[in-house]
């Protein structure tokens, strides 16, 4: 997907653990097997969603900085120049998002 801050190459999240900034609060992504929405989820921040595919869109949210990685390919839902689907990506590096 060609945006911004995020990517859509074959490069793997790294293991290093890496941080997540929600306003004034940090969570760790370190779990490499989970989408950014299941860290989210596990970290207790409520996150709208549908299809946890990346078909509807639902769970977007703005990426303030930082870079995600689609795994599965460039999702179909429309997303804004700034903002990602949680439910298809994972962080490969420190971001910073704003939930909506
Ligand atoms: S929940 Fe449908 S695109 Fe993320």
């Amino acid at each position: 997907m060609k945006h911004a801050n995020a990517t859509n190459n074959s490069s793997t999240p790294t293991d290093k653990p890496l941080k997540i900034t929600i306003k004034d609060t940090h969570v760790v992504y370190s779990n490499t097997k989970q989408t950014l929405l299941e860290c989210l989820e596990q970290a207790n921040h409520e996150i709208h969603y549908h299809c946890r595919d990346g078909y509807c869109g639902a769970c977007r949210i703005t990426l303030n900085e930082g870079e995600v990685d689609y795994f599965n390919g460039e999702p179909l839902a429309y997303v804004a120049k700034n903002e990602i689907l949680p439910c298809c990506c994972k962080p490969i590096s420190d971001i910073d998002i704003t939930l909506l």
